[in-house]
């Protein structure tokens, strides 16, 4: 192809983009008061996990230098898979290098002819991708709706060519929205219809009541729940993980190591991340857990004390915090100026947001101290009704 159609081609996206207000920037964040990252632990700056990770870089390298199945192995990644088992009480774990990769990996490894994937439609854009490279039949379930659901699978048993294998997919705690899934009637709803259950566990591992949603709903020795978490977030590290329970976890781990693309064909997390995960989840205690629903649930009764917020916040459940914008333009133009008044908070836009509906997303986090929350609070609860005005 001709050069000038793909400058042209550039162009328009990049005007498209700017008119709509759909700009992203990758502009660093550093030195603000952290309402935006995933580290609701803080545990990404504790001295034992860098010391953790440095001490793994000097004793097996820089990076693994192979995938898992060839000589990209090392004590550190049987050693995380036995921590995050022995913290989820699953009773078999893969780890992948990213929770995308997770995610795709298992997605792609479970489809194929004669499946159906049932998806929330909320799900994150990697379980989507996932589901879209499987090869299975895919379905969409109105979020969080039980009904839709059921709905769905008594379709698929009374159609003319069932599927054999169905899978419903969805997350413990909503990216954007920051609201939970109904875990217990979901795992009810496979038992009945035969079908397994994954759930993204990425804002609930080490950021929820017992550490786990799939733990706290009584799952996790649950042979058709499926779960997969993120390295990246309240771990503070790097990476992903497949976490398998009850009878058959073995055997399925197993088709994994030989069948999730993304886990064969990708060089293995690098020990550095590898062992900060593990120290990481070490200290991932009660305390820390409890210190991070309070700073959430602080956030949450500030925000909603606000007359003209309260109908705009989210009911979330875990760490996330969002508030609808009237558009993508004054959530970016809130974010930029709380970011101007030495605050990070994430903006979420088309096509980040499930409902096209913009939002300011807050993230707590444990090591957030009362006066200092509170004081950010106010003035993001100002800035937003400002931006508005
Ligand atoms: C729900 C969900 N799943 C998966 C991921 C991907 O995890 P990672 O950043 O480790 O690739 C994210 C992170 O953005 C997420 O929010």
């Amino acid at each position: 192809m001709a050069e000038p159609a793909w400058d042209s081609w550039l162009a328009t996206r990049a005007t498209v983009r700017l008119r709509r207000g759909l700009q992203r920037n990758d502009t660093s964040a550093t030195g603000l008061f952290d309402l935006s990252s995933n580290d609701y632990l803080g545990l990404s700056a504790h001295h034992l996990v860098r010391r953790a990770a440095a001490d793994a870089a000097l004793r097996h390298g820089a990076g693994a230098s192979a995938s898992r199945v060839a000589t990209g192995t090392l004590s550190v990644h049987r050693e995380l898979e036995a921590g995050l088992c022995q913290y989820t009480q699953r009773q078999a774990a893969l780890v992948f290098s990213s929770g995308y990769t997770a995610n795709l990996g298992v997605l792609a490894a479970m489809g194929g002819p004669g499946s159906l994937f049932i998806l929330d439609a909320h799900a994150h854009a990697s379980l989507i991708d996932g589901a879209r490279l499987s090869g299975a039949t895919l379905a969409t379930a109105m979020h969080n709706d039980l009904a839709d659901f059921t709905r769905l699978l008594e379709a698929n048993r009374s159609s003319k060519h069932p599927k054999a294998r169905v899978m419903l997919v969805v997350e413990s705690i909503y990216s954007v929205f920051g609201d939970a899934a109904p875990l217990a009637a979901l795992a009810t709803l496979c038992t009945q219809f035969g079908a397994l259950l994954l759930v993204d566990e990425a804002h609930s591992l080490a950021a929820t009541s017992q550490g786990s949603a799939v733990l706290a709903a009584g799952l996790a020795d649950q042979r058709q729940v499926l779960s997969t978490a993120t390295l990246s977030k309240a771990l503070g590290s790097q990476g992903g993980a497949v976490l398998l329970g009850g009878q058959g976890a073995p055997e399925l781990r197993d088709h994994l190591v030989n069948t999730a693309r993304t886990f064969i064909f990708d060089t293995a997390l690098s020990p550095a991340a590898a062992a900060a995960a593990l120290a990481a989840l070490r200290l991932a205690d009660p305390q820390r857990l409890g210190a991070l629903a309070h700073s959430a649930g602080l956030i949450r009764d500030l925000l909603q004390g606000q007359l003209s917020l309260a109908d705009r916040v989210e009911v979330g459940a875990g760490a996330v915090i969002s508030v609808k914008m009237p558009t993508a333009d004054s959530a970016a133009r809130t974010a930029a100026a709380l970011a101007g008044k030495g605050i990070a908070v994430a903006c979420f836009r088309p096509p980040s947001v499930p409902d096209g509906i913009s939002r300011i997303r807050l993230t707590a986090h444990a090591h957030h101290r009362r006066p200092e929350l509170s004081a950010a609070i106010a003035k993001v609860a100002r800035t937003i009704i400002e931006e508005d005005s």
